[in-house]
């Protein structure tokens, strides 16, 4: 199993799902190497809940990094889970376009996509330009 299947296998425990029963792990190899970890955080005001991907990207904003080079985001669904369109976006913002998310089921089916295929068109900064 690869260091990041394991990293996104073992948060994926810990993921606070208690209203859609599906919990979902995610593990992001940030530039210096070091993996980061998210699940997703439910909450009783349903809105309010997190994506697993949003919780690995702000653990490694909140320890100093702000590029990844490697995703993995994994679920107890039938296919390969992929990220939310909100999830796209927030991965876009930290992760070059090359960069491979690979997505996957607990019983280890993978498909990998590069970010820019997640997310053809992407909102970028380009488009702040006046
Ligand atoms: N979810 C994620 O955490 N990441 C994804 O890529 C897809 C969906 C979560 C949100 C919610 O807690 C649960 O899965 C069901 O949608």
């Amino acid at each position: 199993m690869s260091d990041l299947r394991e990293a996104a296998m073992a948060v994926r425990m810990n993921a606070h799902a208690p209203y859609s029963n599906f919990k979902v792990g995610a593990a992001l190899r940030g530039a210096s190497g070091t993996i980061y970890r998210g699940c997703n955080v439910e909450n009783v005001a349903y809105p309010e809940g997190t994506c697993a991907e949003a919780g690995a990207i702000a653990a490694m904003v909140a320890a100093g990094e702000t590029s990844f080079t490697e995703g993995y985001v994994v679920a107890g669904s039938p296919l390969p889970v992929t990220p939310c369109g909100g999830c796209r976006q927030k991965l876009a913002e930290f992760g070059a376009g090359d960069v491979v998310v690979t997505m996957a089921t607990v019983e280890g089916v993978e498909e990998a996509m590069s970010i820019s295929a997640l997310l053809p068109g992407a909102f970028d900064s380009s488009f702040l330009g006046r």
